[in-house]
Protein backbone atom coordinates (compact mmCIF):
# COMPACT_ATOMS: atom_id res chain seq x y z
CA UNK A 1 0.00 0.00 0.00
CA UNK A 2 2.43 2.33 1.18
CA UNK A 3 5.31 1.40 -1.48
CA UNK A 4 2.00 1.92 -4.50
CA UNK A 5 1.29 5.55 -2.93
CA UNK A 6 5.29 6.51 -2.97
CA UNK A 7 5.94 4.86 -6.44
CA UNK A 8 3.95 6.93 -8.38
CA UNK A 9 5.99 8.51 -10.63
CA UNK A 10 6.23 12.41 -10.19
CA UNK A 11 5.98 12.64 -14.36
CA UNK A 12 2.54 11.18 -13.86
CA UNK A 13 2.21 13.37 -11.11
CA UNK A 14 2.91 16.22 -13.50
CA UNK A 15 1.15 15.09 -15.87
CA UNK A 16 -2.34 14.81 -14.08
CA UNK A 17 -1.72 18.04 -12.09
CA UNK A 18 -0.20 20.55 -14.12
CA UNK A 19 -2.68 21.75 -16.32
CA UNK A 20 -6.34 22.27 -14.25
CA UNK A 21 -9.09 22.03 -11.89
CA UNK A 22 -10.01 18.42 -12.17
CA UNK A 23 -13.47 17.57 -14.31
CA UNK A 24 -15.46 18.49 -11.09
CA UNK A 25 -13.71 22.32 -10.29
CA UNK A 26 -14.47 22.56 -14.09
CA UNK A 27 -17.85 21.36 -14.58
CA UNK A 28 -18.48 23.77 -11.39
CA UNK A 29 -17.39 26.72 -13.09
CA UNK A 30 -19.35 25.40 -16.26
CA UNK A 31 -22.89 24.92 -14.07
CA UNK A 32 -22.42 27.91 -12.05
CA UNK A 33 -21.86 30.03 -15.18
CA UNK A 34 -25.18 28.59 -16.95
CA UNK A 35 -27.09 29.66 -14.06
CA UNK A 36 -26.38 33.76 -15.11
CA UNK A 37 -26.38 33.10 -18.91
CA UNK A 38 -29.49 35.41 -20.45
CA UNK A 39 -31.48 33.82 -23.26
CA UNK A 40 -28.86 34.97 -26.22
CA UNK A 41 -26.04 33.45 -24.43
CA UNK A 42 -27.76 30.18 -23.89
CA UNK A 43 -28.97 30.52 -27.63
CA UNK A 44 -25.27 31.11 -28.62
CA UNK A 45 -23.57 28.40 -26.65
CA UNK A 46 -26.07 25.73 -27.54
CA UNK A 47 -25.24 26.52 -30.88
CA UNK A 48 -21.62 26.55 -31.41
CA UNK A 49 -21.36 23.30 -29.12
CA UNK A 50 -24.43 21.59 -30.99
CA UNK A 51 -26.41 21.73 -27.67
CA UNK A 52 -23.94 19.66 -25.66
CA UNK A 53 -23.89 21.64 -22.13
CA UNK A 54 -21.14 23.90 -21.07
CA UNK A 55 -20.52 21.41 -18.23
CA UNK A 56 -19.27 18.48 -20.77
CA UNK A 57 -17.20 20.38 -22.49
CA UNK A 58 -15.74 22.08 -19.71
CA UNK A 59 -12.20 19.96 -19.31
CA UNK A 60 -11.82 19.60 -23.27
CA UNK A 61 -8.99 21.54 -23.38
CA UNK A 62 -7.10 19.70 -20.75
CA UNK A 63 -7.49 16.45 -23.82
CA UNK A 64 -6.96 18.53 -25.99
CA UNK A 65 -3.62 20.19 -25.12
CA UNK A 66 -2.48 16.32 -25.48
CA UNK A 67 -2.74 16.07 -29.07
CA UNK A 68 -0.28 16.78 -31.67
CA UNK A 69 -3.06 19.30 -32.82
CA UNK A 70 -3.35 20.99 -28.94
CA UNK A 71 0.36 20.93 -28.21
CA UNK A 72 0.73 24.37 -28.58
CA UNK A 73 -2.37 25.07 -26.32
CA UNK A 74 -0.45 23.91 -23.07
CA UNK A 75 0.98 26.91 -22.67
CA UNK A 76 -2.52 28.84 -22.37
CA UNK A 77 -3.27 26.99 -19.17
CA UNK A 78 -1.92 29.30 -17.01
CA UNK A 79 0.56 32.37 -16.30
CA UNK A 80 3.68 31.33 -14.35
CA UNK A 81 4.61 35.05 -12.16
CA UNK A 82 8.08 35.31 -11.41
CA UNK A 83 7.06 36.75 -7.95
CA UNK A 84 8.08 36.01 -4.54
CA UNK A 85 6.05 34.42 -2.88
CA UNK A 86 5.09 35.04 0.22
CA UNK A 87 6.30 38.19 0.53
CA UNK A 88 5.29 40.02 -2.74
CA UNK A 89 2.86 38.39 -5.17
CA UNK A 90 2.21 40.20 -8.60
CA UNK A 91 1.46 39.46 -11.94
CA UNK A 92 3.37 40.98 -14.80
CA UNK A 93 2.57 40.34 -18.40
CA UNK A 94 6.06 41.61 -19.86
CA UNK A 95 7.61 39.34 -17.51
CA UNK A 96 5.48 36.57 -16.92
CA UNK A 97 3.41 35.85 -20.07
CA UNK A 98 5.26 33.49 -22.13
CA UNK A 99 6.17 34.44 -25.96
CA UNK A 100 4.08 31.77 -26.84
CA UNK A 101 1.17 33.17 -24.86
CA UNK A 102 -0.50 32.31 -21.84
CA UNK A 103 -4.45 32.72 -20.04
CA UNK A 104 -4.29 36.32 -20.22
CA UNK A 105 -4.28 36.56 -23.84
CA UNK A 106 -5.78 33.26 -24.64
CA UNK A 107 -8.64 34.70 -22.98
CA UNK A 108 -8.81 37.88 -25.36
CA UNK A 109 -7.65 35.74 -28.27
CA UNK A 110 -10.26 32.92 -27.81
CA UNK A 111 -12.89 36.11 -27.04
CA UNK A 112 -12.51 37.58 -29.87
CA UNK A 113 -12.66 34.32 -32.29
CA UNK A 114 -16.13 33.65 -30.58
CA UNK A 115 -17.22 36.32 -32.96
CA UNK A 116 -14.96 36.14 -36.06
CA UNK A 117 -17.00 35.20 -38.79
CA UNK A 118 -14.12 34.35 -41.09
CA UNK A 119 -13.54 31.36 -39.13
CA UNK A 120 -15.09 27.71 -39.75
CA UNK A 121 -17.44 26.67 -37.26
CA UNK A 122 -15.30 24.08 -35.63
CA UNK A 123 -12.99 26.82 -34.20
CA UNK A 124 -15.22 29.48 -33.22
CA UNK A 125 -17.06 26.01 -31.16
CA UNK A 126 -13.18 25.33 -29.90
CA UNK A 127 -12.87 29.26 -29.10
CA UNK A 128 -15.71 28.69 -26.88
CA UNK A 129 -14.80 25.48 -25.49
CA UNK A 130 -11.28 27.00 -24.34
CA UNK A 131 -13.08 30.19 -23.11
CA UNK A 132 -15.03 27.71 -20.81
CA UNK A 133 -12.20 26.05 -19.64
CA UNK A 134 -9.48 29.25 -19.14
CA UNK A 135 -12.31 30.85 -16.97
CA UNK A 136 -11.71 27.73 -14.37
CA UNK A 137 -7.90 28.07 -14.54
CA UNK A 138 -8.14 31.08 -14.03
CA UNK A 139 -9.60 31.13 -10.99
CA UNK A 140 -6.75 28.53 -9.67
CA UNK A 141 -4.41 30.83 -7.51
CA UNK A 142 -1.59 28.33 -8.44
CA UNK A 143 -2.23 28.50 -12.47
CA UNK A 144 -1.09 32.14 -11.66
CA UNK A 145 2.23 31.28 -9.78
CA UNK A 146 5.65 30.48 -11.60
CA UNK A 147 7.08 29.09 -7.78
CA UNK A 148 7.76 25.47 -8.01
CA UNK A 149 6.43 24.99 -11.52
CA UNK A 150 2.73 26.54 -10.20
CA UNK A 151 3.58 23.72 -6.80
CA UNK A 152 3.88 20.58 -9.11
CA UNK A 153 7.17 20.54 -7.70
CA UNK A 154 6.10 21.14 -3.77
CA UNK A 155 5.78 17.40 -2.63
CA UNK A 156 2.55 16.80 -0.27
CA UNK A 157 0.73 14.14 1.37
CA UNK A 158 -3.45 13.67 1.04
CA UNK A 159 -3.72 11.84 4.20
CA UNK A 160 -0.77 9.92 6.12
CA UNK A 161 0.95 7.49 3.93
CA UNK A 162 -0.87 3.99 5.62
CA UNK A 163 -4.31 5.32 3.89
CA UNK A 164 -3.35 8.11 1.86
CA UNK A 165 -1.66 9.39 -1.05
CA UNK A 166 1.66 11.53 -2.44
CA UNK A 167 0.53 14.33 -4.24
CA UNK A 168 1.91 17.61 -5.09
CA UNK A 169 0.24 21.30 -3.95
CA UNK A 170 -1.02 21.94 -7.26
CA UNK A 171 -2.55 18.84 -8.21
CA UNK A 172 -4.21 18.65 -4.64
CA UNK A 173 -5.59 22.13 -5.51
CA UNK A 174 -6.94 20.97 -8.42
CA UNK A 175 -8.71 17.72 -7.06
CA UNK A 176 -8.35 16.74 -3.87
CA UNK A 177 -9.66 19.85 -2.37
CA UNK A 178 -12.06 20.31 -4.96
CA UNK A 179 -13.48 16.33 -4.95
CA UNK A 180 -13.26 16.51 -1.07
CA UNK A 181 -15.58 20.12 -1.31
CA UNK A 182 -18.12 18.49 -3.94
CA UNK A 183 -18.30 14.78 -1.59
CA UNK A 184 -17.76 13.19 -5.26
CA UNK A 185 -15.54 13.36 -8.84
CA UNK A 186 -18.84 13.15 -11.17
CA UNK A 187 -20.92 15.92 -12.59
CA UNK A 188 -23.62 15.03 -10.55
CA UNK A 189 -21.25 16.18 -7.71
CA UNK A 190 -20.47 19.10 -9.40
CA UNK A 191 -23.86 20.17 -10.17
CA UNK A 192 -24.99 20.03 -6.90
CA UNK A 193 -21.65 21.39 -5.31
CA UNK A 194 -23.15 24.43 -8.34
CA UNK A 195 -26.67 24.63 -6.86
CA UNK A 196 -25.16 25.55 -3.44
CA UNK A 197 -22.71 27.97 -5.06
CA UNK A 198 -25.48 29.74 -6.73
CA UNK A 199 -27.48 29.93 -3.69
CA UNK A 200 -24.26 31.98 -1.93
CA UNK A 201 -24.21 34.05 -4.90
CA UNK A 202 -27.89 34.88 -5.07
CA UNK A 203 -28.43 35.56 -1.25
CA UNK A 204 -25.57 34.20 0.55
CA UNK A 205 -21.78 34.96 1.54
CA UNK A 206 -21.21 35.60 -1.92
CA UNK A 207 -24.08 38.27 -2.45
CA UNK A 208 -22.68 41.58 -2.08
CA UNK A 209 -19.00 40.54 -3.23
CA UNK A 210 -19.92 39.07 -6.39
CA UNK A 211 -20.48 43.21 -8.41
CA UNK A 212 -16.94 43.48 -6.93
CA UNK A 213 -15.82 40.24 -8.73
CA UNK A 214 -17.26 41.24 -12.10
CA UNK A 215 -16.21 45.06 -11.92
CA UNK A 216 -13.96 44.47 -15.06
CA UNK A 217 -16.13 42.62 -17.77
CA UNK A 218 -15.66 44.39 -20.78
CA UNK A 219 -15.16 42.17 -23.80
CA UNK A 220 -13.69 45.44 -25.49
CA UNK A 221 -10.64 46.08 -23.13
CA UNK A 222 -8.88 43.04 -24.65
CA UNK A 223 -6.64 41.48 -21.99
CA UNK A 224 -7.91 44.19 -19.35
CA UNK A 225 -10.03 41.75 -17.65
CA UNK A 226 -8.64 38.67 -17.42
CA UNK A 227 -4.92 40.47 -16.49
CA UNK A 228 -6.91 41.74 -13.22
CA UNK A 229 -8.41 37.95 -12.74
CA UNK A 230 -4.49 36.96 -12.83
CA UNK A 231 -3.85 39.28 -10.43
CA UNK A 232 -6.84 38.58 -8.59
CA UNK A 233 -6.00 34.98 -8.03
CA UNK A 234 -2.21 35.48 -7.53
CA UNK A 235 -2.81 37.56 -4.70
CA UNK A 236 -4.43 34.76 -2.99
CA UNK A 237 -0.79 32.99 -2.83
CA UNK A 238 0.80 35.04 -0.66
CA UNK A 239 -2.43 35.37 2.01
CA UNK A 240 -3.16 31.61 1.50
CA UNK A 241 -1.96 28.99 -0.49
CA UNK A 242 1.67 30.03 0.67
CA UNK A 243 0.76 32.37 3.41
CA UNK A 244 3.05 30.56 6.10
CA UNK A 245 5.99 29.54 2.77
CA UNK A 246 6.38 26.24 1.02
CA UNK A 247 7.78 24.83 4.43
CA UNK A 248 4.24 24.70 6.06
CA UNK A 249 2.68 22.24 3.11
CA UNK A 250 6.34 20.74 1.67
CA UNK A 251 6.33 16.89 2.85
CA UNK A 252 3.14 17.32 5.28
CA UNK A 253 -0.46 15.80 5.42
CA UNK A 254 -2.34 18.82 4.39
CA UNK A 255 -5.65 17.13 4.40
CA UNK A 256 -6.51 18.67 7.91
CA UNK A 257 -5.97 22.09 8.96
CA UNK A 258 -4.35 23.25 5.79
CA UNK A 259 -7.41 21.81 3.49
CA UNK A 260 -9.85 23.49 6.16
CA UNK A 261 -8.51 27.30 5.99
CA UNK A 262 -8.07 27.15 2.30
CA UNK A 263 -11.48 25.11 1.23
CA UNK A 264 -13.22 28.35 1.56
CA UNK A 265 -10.83 30.17 -0.88
CA UNK A 266 -11.49 26.86 -3.42
CA UNK A 267 -15.00 27.29 -2.89
CA UNK A 268 -14.89 31.47 -3.71
CA UNK A 269 -12.97 31.12 -6.60
CA UNK A 270 -15.33 28.09 -8.45
CA UNK A 271 -17.71 31.19 -7.53
CA UNK A 272 -16.05 33.62 -8.88
CA UNK A 273 -15.16 31.71 -11.97
CA UNK A 274 -18.39 30.71 -12.55
CA UNK A 275 -19.55 34.27 -12.36
CA UNK A 276 -17.43 35.68 -14.23
CA UNK A 277 -17.63 32.95 -17.43
CA UNK A 278 -21.35 33.70 -17.24
CA UNK A 279 -21.40 37.45 -17.32
CA UNK A 280 -18.64 37.08 -20.38
CA UNK A 281 -20.78 34.63 -22.30
CA UNK A 282 -23.91 37.43 -22.06
CA UNK A 283 -21.54 39.94 -23.23
CA UNK A 284 -20.06 38.00 -26.37
CA UNK A 285 -24.11 37.03 -27.16
CA UNK A 286 -24.54 40.44 -26.61
CA UNK A 287 -22.05 41.91 -29.26
CA UNK A 288 -22.82 39.06 -31.75
CA UNK A 289 -26.54 40.61 -31.92
CA UNK A 290 -25.11 43.91 -32.61
CA UNK A 291 -22.63 42.86 -35.55
CA UNK A 292 -25.91 40.85 -36.96
CA UNK A 293 -27.90 44.21 -36.42
CA UNK A 294 -25.56 46.22 -38.00
CA UNK A 295 -25.32 44.62 -40.98
CA UNK A 296 -26.26 46.22 -43.94
C1 LIG B 1 -5.21 32.40 -31.00
O1 LIG B 1 -5.81 31.14 -31.23
C2 LIG B 1 -5.34 30.47 -32.39
C3 LIG B 1 -6.19 29.21 -32.61
O2 LIG B 1 -6.09 28.32 -31.56
C4 LIG B 1 -3.89 30.17 -32.22
O3 LIG B 1 -3.38 29.52 -33.38
C5 LIG B 1 -3.11 31.45 -31.98
O4 LIG B 1 -1.78 31.14 -31.70
C6 LIG B 1 -3.71 32.23 -30.84
N1 LIG B 1 -3.08 33.54 -30.76
C7 LIG B 1 -2.69 34.07 -29.61
C8 LIG B 1 -2.05 35.43 -29.70
O5 LIG B 1 -2.83 33.52 -28.55
C1 LIG C 1 -3.70 7.10 8.86
O1 LIG C 1 -5.00 7.64 8.68
C2 LIG C 1 -6.02 6.72 8.96
C3 LIG C 1 -7.34 7.37 8.55
O2 LIG C 1 -7.47 8.64 9.09
C4 LIG C 1 -5.95 6.33 10.44
O3 LIG C 1 -6.96 5.39 10.73
C5 LIG C 1 -4.58 5.72 10.72
O4 LIG C 1 -4.46 5.47 12.09
C6 LIG C 1 -3.47 6.66 10.30
N1 LIG C 1 -2.18 5.99 10.42
C7 LIG C 1 -1.12 6.59 10.94
C8 LIG C 1 0.15 5.78 10.94
O5 LIG C 1 -1.15 7.71 11.43
ZN1 LIG D 1 -6.46 23.71 -17.80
Amino acid sequence: MKVTAVAISAAALFAQGAYSWGLVGHATVAYVAQNYMNGAARILTSHLLSGTPLAEIASWADTFRTTPDGRFSAVLHYIDANDKPPQKCNVKMERDCASEGCIVTAIANYTSRILDDTLDFSERSDALKFIVHFFGDISQPLHTEGLAVGGNEISVLWGNLTTGAKVNLHAAWDRQFVDTLAGGNTLAAANSLAKNIIADLDTGIYKDLKAGWTSCGSIKRGTGCPKAWAQDSNRLICSNVLANGVEEVEGKDISGDYYAANVPIVRQQLAKGGYRLGLWLNAIAKAEQLKCSSRP
